[in-house]
């Protein structure tokens, strides 16, 4: 079929002008809101923007959008919506299966009709049906679903520390979870909670820079993964829920619960979660572009399914990427972190990392005054759960490559090795991990390290407790 006059319009005028239009523009006409924005819009804004959706109203009608033009406009414009930090993929086989970012020419399509006199609303009978409500879960019907036992009173205002809630799932068999859901039922003051699945007999150890099992963060909260894939949970385990809250001038209460969709058979790819993590960052009090990365070297063929950069309030631009025979090649940039929305970046052809790759992250903190989002220019900021202190981890779900290189013995003995998980806690050097060194990692097991309780952890003391934690928990 010959190209249409219009697609014919728009390469010319892309060429002349150095921008991409819309049909409507080529035309030299606005575009219509039944055919031309209903489609864009319903696209990019509809899952959240509708009656019980996360955002606060819906964009469901013409109307809805001519009453919010305005903003709308402002918020198109400078990017903000849809939720989407990533730059554009370096090579297109990085690209996102779940990018919901608005091409130049839906962008300009929208702004077009929102800002024209007239705007023109076509035949409805061919605009896209309304989404309608909300459903109560975004994943197919649950097959169980955990609840926390009680709800979480939450306080109008100051902080909370996290609150760790233990659920037995009760369940005799592994089970495959090829969908979750963490859903909050009080979301304006949940700032994430993590579900870690805690081994039977294991302790529950919260420790959010290994990976979790479940998560809420703001735009995010589920994931459904096609019918090759589903995650573990094995039998007799317990759902740990970390429950972070910010309190938002309301005193209120929320009982958050998870939602799992089971496979019938055990998947063809296992996926698992894991953190690259950066625990001995440090930034100075007014810095405006403090530099922290972290990296490791991966230790099996894997395939790479996602990514979820995780900073706090100072974080400005992260980016991870892959390195193998020094060549270095980045996979995600976003280069402005926005704390409020902590996205994963899914991709659409999980790239193979394979064995003995480097995968790092690098990031930019902002503490200086000209971030407004900074609570304390004049702090110095070092790990912690607080959104006041600061983290920096990259998070990965990944599936193992069949019949690909296998974790060798190298690895194998260096994770095992104990000089080396000691030499890493103590920062500075000096023989024993005082209180505060090794951050969130070691804080919690400060106490139950320290036996004769002198405030300095020995190495003695590490291999002790080491030895008591290996003869309960199972190795990974
Ligand atoms: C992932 C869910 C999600 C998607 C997709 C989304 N929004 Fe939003 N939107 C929100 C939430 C939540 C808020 C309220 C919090 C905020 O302003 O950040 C919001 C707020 C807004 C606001 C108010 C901003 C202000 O400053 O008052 C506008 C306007 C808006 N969205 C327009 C859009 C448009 C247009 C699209 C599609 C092109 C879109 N949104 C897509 C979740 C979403």
């Amino acid at each position: 079929m010959a190209a249409s006059t219009s697609t014919i319009l728009r390469a010319l005028a892309s060429l002349l002008l150095g921008t991409v239009v819309s049909d409507a523009m080529a035309e030299g006409r606005v575009p219509e809101y039944a055919t031309e924005v209903a489609p864009i819009v319903s696209r990019a804004c509809g899952e959240c923007h509708r009656a019980g959706g996360v955002a606060p109203f819906a964009l469901e009608t013409a109307d809805d959008l001519a009453r919010r033009a305005k903003t709308i406009a402002r918020v198109v414009r400078d990017g903000t919506m849809p939720p989407w930090f990533a730059a554009p993929p370096a090579s297109p086989a990085h690209r996102f299966s779940n990018d919901a970012s608005l091409s130049e020419g839906e962008k300009s399509a929208l702004l077009a009709w929102l800002e024209s006199e007239a705007r023109p609303i076509g035949d409805l009978s061919k605009a896209p049906p309304p989404r309608g409500p909300a459903p109560e879960w975004r994943i197919d019907t649950p097959d169980a679903v955990f609840e926390l036992p009680e709800a979480v009173a939450v306080k109008a205002s100051g902080t909370m520390p996290y609150i760790n809630v233990r659920v037995k799932t009760g369940f005799t068999e592994d089970r495959w979870v090829r969908a979750w859901e963490v859903a909050p039922t009080a979301r304006d003051v949940v700032h994430h909670v993590l579900v870690f699945a805690v081994p039977p007999g294991a302790r529950g150890a919260a420790d959010e820079a290994r990976g979790f099992f479940a998560a809420y963060v703001p735009g995010g909260g589920m994931r459904q993964y096609d019918d090759s894939r589903a995650k573990r949970l094995p039998k007799g385990s317990d759902l740990l829920f970390q429950l972070h809250y910010t309190p938002n001038g309301k005193a209120t209460s929320d009982r958050t619960r998870i939602g799992l969709v089971f496979a019938d058979a055990a998947p063809k790819h296992e996926v698992r979660t894991a953190g690259i993590f950066d625990p001995k960052l440090d930034i100075a009090p007014g810095a405006a572009s403090h530099r922290e990365g972290a990296a490791i070297t991966v230790p099996a063929d894997a395939r790479l399914l996602s990514w979820m950069p995780h900073m706090h309030l100072r974080g400005k631009s992260f980016r991870a990427y892959r390195e193998s025979n020094g060549v270095r090649e980045t996979m995600l940039e976003v280069p402005r972190y926005d704390f409020n929305w902590q996205l994963s970046y899914d991709y659409a052809q999980p790239p193979v990392v394979p064995r003995g790759t480097v995968l790092g992250i690098e990031a930019v903190f902002d503490n200086s005054s000209a971030n407004p989002a900074n609570p304390d220019p004049a702090a110095r900021v070092r790990w912690g759960q607080q959104s006041t202190d600061e983290m920096l981890i990259g998070y990965i779900e990944y599936e193992l490559v069949e019949g690909g290189a296998a974790i060798g013995e190298g690895a194998r003995a260096r994770l095992r090795d104990r000089a080396s998980q000691f030499a890493f806690l103590d920062e500075d050097g000096d023989g024993a991990i005082e209180r505060g060194e090794g951050g969130e990692l070691v804080a919690r097991a400060f106490d139950a390290a320290d036996a004769d309780g002198d405030g300095r952890v020995t190495r003695a003391e590490f291999d002790a407790l080491a030895a008591r934690r290996s003869r309960r928990t199972p190795p990974p």
